[in-house]
């Protein structure tokens, strides 16, 4: 991962128009935002360009409305949500391009902020269209890109834009980028990988990757069934991928050869059904009756994990432990968390997580904030543990 990108130090933008890609793309309920994390993490980027007299235009998109306008997908409703977080006024133009973008534009004066509608709404966003892009950087003097989440896709606003204008990481986008290159790029060793959820299937390129960068890699959740099945362990009737077990066989292969040493469950709580509170029992990973399910990590595996980091000064975390949706199935990636967090606390750890359900689950074992850095990205996040580049991160590199 390249550092080839210039930030909001190597720009004046007093007075200028700022066109900044944010990441918008919240949770709702109806009209209220029900986690507000990606609007804090734009907040610095966004108080410091108001500060410093720019006239911050944000672009963003909200949900996937395929090119056409639709108001169920109106960004209009994020707005009060930012005001709060930002402690000042938002404006809202109905359209990200065009005469109603140019008026709402030409009437801002410096410290203000705008919200043009969803980039979506617009087949040319989606598609990278040179003239949508062009479209847009007719409306601003700069472009900033602070929406590391989204920066996995080649869309106008992400990429295109960012070949028009001198273009700059934004603040969000910055710490982002330093502590992934701090995990991965250039890590202190030893590192170990944490990679859980559900299924082997959806991480294949991930672990591919990760086994030829880190020292211990941890497998985690549903997913390890697969590896102990695949090494000829009774799982019962454990989630499991029984098609993959050869893949399973290769991945630790090519770990064996790159010298990355692969951690699995020594033993699991186990119960007969999926659900919160069920009847459940601690046993070695080899003893699970043809009935029951492994549903988490059991101690002797938190024990064993909680030792590998121990003994590492990087930590790269990306999916649960076990089905930490459901109590007590929650105590593995509740511990591991802790633990991490504890070692982080302690200045022993560096601690990078990122990607879906591991904001979630740090969130609940109440150690989020303890982490080195939690990324707001969940696509963006994989890709970069696979080792792709990303081209909203490539194109802001481009331009330098
Ligand atoms: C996200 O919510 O993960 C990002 O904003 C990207 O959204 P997308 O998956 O619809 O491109
Ligand atoms: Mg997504």
């Amino acid at each position: 991962m390249t550092t080839a990108f210039k930030t909001l130090d190597d720009v004046d933008v007093a007075g200028k128009r700022v066109l900044v890609r944010v990441d918008l793309n919240v949770p709702m309920d109806g009209d209220r935002v029900t986690d507000d994390t990606r609007l804090r993490a734009i907040a610095p980027t966004l108080r410091e360009l108001a500060q410093k007299g720019a006239r911050t235009i944000l672009l963003a998109h909200f949900g996937r409305p395929k090119g056409k306008r639709d108001e169920s997908q109106s960004l209009k409703v994020v707005v009060p949500a930012l005001e709060k977080t930002l402690m000042q006024d938002v404006g809202f133009a109905d359209d990200c391009v065009g005469e109603t973008a140019a008026a709402a534009i030409a009437r801002m004066t410096p410290g203000d902020v705008l919200l043009l509608e969803n980039a979506r709404f617009h087949p040319g966003e989606e598609k990278n269209d040179p003239a949508f892009a062009a479209e847009l950087a007719r409306l601003g003097d700069l472009y900033v890109n602070d929406a590391f989440s989204a920066a996995h896709r080649a869309h106008a606003s992400t990429e295109g834009l960012a070949r028009l204008l001198p273009a700059y990481a934004g603040r969000s986008m910055q710490a982002e980028l330093d502590a992934l290159s701090k995990a991965l790029g250039n890590p202190e060793r030893p590192v170990v990988a944490v990679v859980g959820g559900a299924k082997v299937s959806t991480k294949l390129d991930l672990l591919g990757n990760l086994v030829g960068k880190v020292d211990h890699l941890v497998i985690a959740g549903g997913m390890a069934n697969t590896f102990l099945f695949a090494e000829g362990v009774d799982i019962g009737k454990s989630l499991c991928e029984k098609d993959l077990a050869d893949t399973a066989r290769e991945i630790v292969a090519k770990a064996r050869a790159a010298g990355c040493a692969i951690v699995l469950p020594s033993d699991g709580r186990l119960a007969k059904e999926f659900k919160a509170g069920a009847e459940n029992r601690v046993a070695p990973v080899g003893a699970v009756a043809a009935d029951e399910m492994i549903l988490d990590v059991g101690p002797d595996a938190i024990a064993k994990v909680s030792a590998v980091l121990e003994g590492a000064k990087t930590l790269v975390w990306n999916g649960p432990f076990g089905a930490f949706e459901i109590a007590p199935f929650d105590q593995g990636t509740v511990a591991i968390a802790r633990k991490a967090a504890e070692l982080t606390r302690a200045g022993k750890l560096l601690s990078v997580a990122g990607g879906g359900d591991t904001v979630a689950a740090l969130n609940h074992a109440g150690v989020a904030g303890d982490f080195t850095y939690v990324s707001t990205a969940g696509g963006a996040f994989l890709e970069w543990l696979e080792g792709k580049e990303l081209p909203g991160v490539a194109a802001l590199s481009a331009t330098s």
